[in-house]
């Protein structure tokens, strides 16, 4: 009777150990999807927000030049001042810098199927020896088309020219809306965990 009350004792103790365990983990993994999406969003805000002024002071090719000029260092910023790593990976770069790696194109392919199954498509968070990586799908919008359509549809003559002539081996032309664009990938030093 005594052994089995010892025993009830360290396997209720193990198990309320295990779960506290996992509370954690949870807590900590949602602490990085909500800065990660916070992060996102401000990054979203700040590049569409340049990038709508810059249409309405000179244009779209004006607007091309300008994100050609300043998505990075826009980005870089951010990254800065967040103490964080922001960037945008693309399976179909625009910037050869953007190329997406073989996981990351896994995931967009994943979010992509999602989104034609019309799931929800929420952030996902990978874990490295020293950091977490927070992606979250970007997803093309109808204002997007102008410089990522379809050629001779949404996407003017004279702005694909200006984009072969910017990025010679561009991949990120034929896009339609709600399509998966890219991923946001926030990298945090892993400080939380
Ligand atoms: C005025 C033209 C223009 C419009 C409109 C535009 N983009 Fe881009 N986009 C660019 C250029 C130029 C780059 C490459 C920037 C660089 O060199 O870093 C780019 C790069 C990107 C990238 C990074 C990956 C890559 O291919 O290099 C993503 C993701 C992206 N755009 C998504 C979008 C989305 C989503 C929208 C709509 C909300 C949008 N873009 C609208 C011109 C545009």
């Amino acid at each position: 009777m005594k052994l089995l009350f010892y025993f009830l004792l360290a396997f209720g103790f193990i198990a309320c150990t295990n779960n506290k365990i996992d509370q954690n983990t949870e807590s900590v993994d949602s602490t990085y999807i909500t800065r990660g999406n916070a992060l996102a969003k401000i990054s979203f805000e700040a590049l569409s927000g340049e990038l709508k002024r810059a249409i309405q002071n000179g244009g779209i090719e004006h607007a091309l030049k300008y994100c050609n000029e300043n998505a990075y260092p826009l980005t870089d910023s951010l990254s800065q001042a967040n103490h964080v790593s922001i960037k945008r990976v693309s399976n179909r770069y625009r910037n050869p810098g953007n190329k997406a790696d073989k996981m990351e194109e896994f995931l967009i392919k994943g979010f992509g199927n999602d989104l034609n199954e019309e799931k929800e498509i929420t952030p996902r968070l990978v874990l490295k020896e020293d950091s977490v990586i927070f992606y979250k799908a970007i997803i093309t919008q109808p204002l997007c088309l102008t410089c990522h359509g379809q050629p001779e549809k949404e996407l003017a003559f004279s702005t694909d020219t200006l984009i072969r002539r910017l990025y010679p081996r561009d991949k990120a032309i034929g896009y339609e809306a709600n399509q998966v664009r890219g991923l946001w990938r926030i990298g945090f030093k892993k400080e939380l965990r």
